[in-house]
């Protein structure tokens, strides 16, 4: 099948003709329609996190199931399907107390050593990365890292819902708890800021102020839910959200992984409030902080992952409000694209003047 392999760390992908295994236990093989290009995978092909070349990414993956292993019980071939990267075991102390998201235990969902490789190339194990592999025509994962959803949401939009909405939405709803008539700032616009714009909508943020340098994005916020919003090339940021809100906001969502908007975020809370960082930083990536202000203003700063979600809970949740006509997902989806136009729609993410593009061809 293809593939859109890694190779070397900042060596782009190439696209290439890949062997990808029969699925054992409760292993699903999917088809895959839709694959998003979140900007994580990007920083997961230019870094060193702990996955190592060859290796296929890909982690907002939607699909139809083409096959099933002996041990799966919740799909059925034919059944539309979103992938997450969320591993859990469904069985260790977190998992059981619905914290699937801090599993102990997530290795449990990947073949055992001394199994044959998910992936390969000429007879050599190719890394199927997060246990999704979404760059490609197929993808084999694991039952608990699936979810099955409704036809009637389109594959593109399905995509996004298994990371950019989960890791968005859930940051503002279950990670930070925003209220209703909470302040909201969310800096950084792309397809993970979005989401957290509609998750503060749907809990009832009495304001929510977006920040980016893109006015595109500006604009493209207000579509979701925004209600103010701050290009933050125009002078200082932080002065403008404290003059917005008479002091600052209850919560600020950092959404891009860079020291000075943590800092930012972190600056612009009122009294009591919350940032809740969101963004990965390059390796080795540290802030400041002014210890004293910190304690004296009672600040929390939230560090997020995949926006405390249950994916078996949470994005059926989300696909229904989609259907229902309640959470956009559709001004997400800038374009769709071919696999073989990975490398340079990566290049374009780089302006910051789209949200998500999809490989919708394979
Ligand atoms: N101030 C404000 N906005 C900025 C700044 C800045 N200094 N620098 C970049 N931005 C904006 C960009 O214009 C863009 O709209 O941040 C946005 C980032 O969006 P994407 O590149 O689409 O990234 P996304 O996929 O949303 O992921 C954001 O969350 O999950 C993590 O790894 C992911 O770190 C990444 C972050
Ligand atoms: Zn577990
Ligand atoms: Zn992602």
């Amino acid at each position: 099948m293809r593939a859109a392999v890694v190779n070397a760390f900042g060596g782009g992908f190439d696209i290439e003709d890949i062997d990808i295994a029969d699925p054992l236990g409760r292993e699903v093989l999917v088809d895959v329609k839709a694959s998003g290009l979140c900007h994580s995978d990007l920083h997961f092909a230019q870094n060193d996190f702990g996955m190592a070349p060859p290796m296929v990414l890909g982690h907002e993956v939607s699909g139809v199931v083409a096959a099933i292993g002996p041990d799966v019980t919740e799909f059925a071939v034919g059944d539309h399907v979103v992938g997450s990267l969320v591993q859990f075991c469904g069985a260790c102390d977190e998992c059981l107390s619905g914290r699937t998201v801090r599993c102990l235990r997530p290795e449990a969902t990947l073949r055992a050593a001394g199994e044959p490789p998910r992936l390969s190339r000429r007879g050599e194990p190719v890394l199927a990365a997060m246990g999704t592999a979404g760059f490609a025509e197929r993808a084999l994962i694991h039952e608990n890292q699936l979810v099955r959803i409704d036809p009637a949401v389109p594959f593109p939009e399905a995509s996004v819902l298994g990371c950019g909405t989960i890791t968005g939405a859930g940051a503002a709803i279950h990670a930070a708890g925003v209220t209703a008539g909470d302040t909201v700032a969310v800096i950084g616009l792309g397809g993970v800021g979005l989401n957290v714009v509609s998750g503060a909508r749907l809990v009832g943020a009495a304001r929510i102020i977006g920040i980016d340098l893109n006015d595109e994005k500006l604009e493209l916020a207000r579509a979701f839910g925004a209600t103010d919003w701050v290009n933050a090339g125009e002078g200082d940021v932080v002065a403008r959200v404290r003059e917005l809100t008479g002091g600052g906001v209850d919560h600020a969502f950092e959404v891009i992984g860079r020291r000075q908007t943590v800092e930012q975020a972190i600056a612009m809370l009122r009294v009591g409030g919350t940032a809740s960082l969101i963004g990965i930083h390059p390796a080795g990536g540290t802030f400041e902080v002014d210890a004293n202000t910190l304690l004296r203003e009672q600040k929390k700063v939230n560090g997020v992952y995949m926006g405390s979600s249950n994916i078996k809970r949470d994005i059926p949740f989300y696909a229904s409000l989609f259907l229902q006509g309640r959470l956009d997902l559709s001004d997400l989806i800038a374009s769709e694209i071919a696999l073989d136009d990975i490398n340079s729609a990566y290049a374009a993410l780089h302006s910051g003047k789209t949200a998500r593009t999809v490989i919708t061809r394979f």
